[in-house]
């Protein structure tokens, strides 16, 4: 399959997304945080091991950055793909992969340009990567991807929690307040180390080092998934540990950990 370059498929919006993404690439582990990693409950890799006689299916990691799912995939699908408009992210993830990358079909490209996949997907994951900024392009996205899958298949995202951003508000605020600060202080303390100047909450976007990403609530996972024709869209949780990529977290063991979304949904 081809390859097509990102400066001739783009939009110029998404073109600088795919560069920014890409200039990140090279120290995206120092920036991000693998989903993989130990201590991470996800329903992920268990439902992956469910699904029966994996080498007769095709499976594509959609948005596959760097590639920490890769080496789950390679060996027991019978055909992986893996696409991310990002070159900078797919010569990562080769790299990473080694002798097994020939094993991989790399795609360099944008998800919606999925239309040579039509009905050849049994499986579809998206890990943190249906993040496009504008809405329209997630819609038309998930559309692409439904229409790229088999009737029988099934997709399973993870969606970056904007509800788990206002839980951490909440616990800081409450912390700050029992620790005797005034309302206005215990406000700018749960923003600061919230990270709020990071974020638009009204419409769930992240944005840091040029790159602009959107947080997902669950009412609209539902919402989106249900627009673009999946049915039985089921939602669960991604749970992570409490560890200090969560400011304060010394202090919050004892609460019900931080979230992503995880959704499973048929075409
Ligand atoms: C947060 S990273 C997640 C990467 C990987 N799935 C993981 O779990 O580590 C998001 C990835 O999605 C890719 N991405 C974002 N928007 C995309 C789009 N419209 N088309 C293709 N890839 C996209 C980015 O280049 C990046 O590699």
């Amino acid at each position: 399959m081809s390859e097509l370059p990102i400066n001739k498929v783009l939009p110029p919006a998404d073109r600088d997304q795919g560069r920014a993404w890409s200039r990140q690439a090279a120290r995206y582990g120092d920036l991000f945080l693998d989903p993989f990693r130990p201590g991470v409950e996800s329903p992920l890799l268990p439902a992956l091991a469910d699904l029966p006689r994996p080498e007769t299916l095709t499976v594509a990691d959609l948005g596959c950055g760097i590639g920490p799912l890769l080496p789950d995939l390679v060996g027991k699908f019978g055909r992986v793909i893996a696409v991310d408009f990002a070159p900078g992210m797919i010569a990562k993830a080769k790299k990473r992969l080694g002798k097994e990358a020939a094993k991989v079909e790399f795609l360099a490209r944008p998800m919606f340009e999925l239309d040579d996949l039509a009905g050849q997907l049994d499986v579809a994951i998206a890990v943190n990567s249906i993040v496009m900024p504008d809405v329209r392009d997630i819609d038309r996205t998930l559309s692409a991807i439904r229409a790229a899958m088999k009737p029988d298949g099934v997709f399973y995202a993870v969606l970056p929690a904007m509800d788990a951003i206002h839980y951490h508000t909440m616990i800081l605020h409450d912390q700050a307040l029992d620790r005797g600060l005034e309302p206005e202080e215990a406000e700018r303390h749960a923003a600061f180390h919230a990270e709020h100047h990071f974020y638009d909450f009204a419409l769930g976007r992240f944005g840091f080092l040029g790159l602009r990403q959107k947080f997902w609530q669950p009412f609209e996972a539902r919402h989106r998934f249900a627009k673009a024709g999946f049915r039985e869209v089921e939602l669960s949780q991604v749970l992570y540990p409490w560890d200090d990529s969560i400011a304060g977290f010394q202090d919050f063991t004892h609460l019900p950990k931080s979230w992503d979304w995880f959704v499973k949904a048929r075409p």
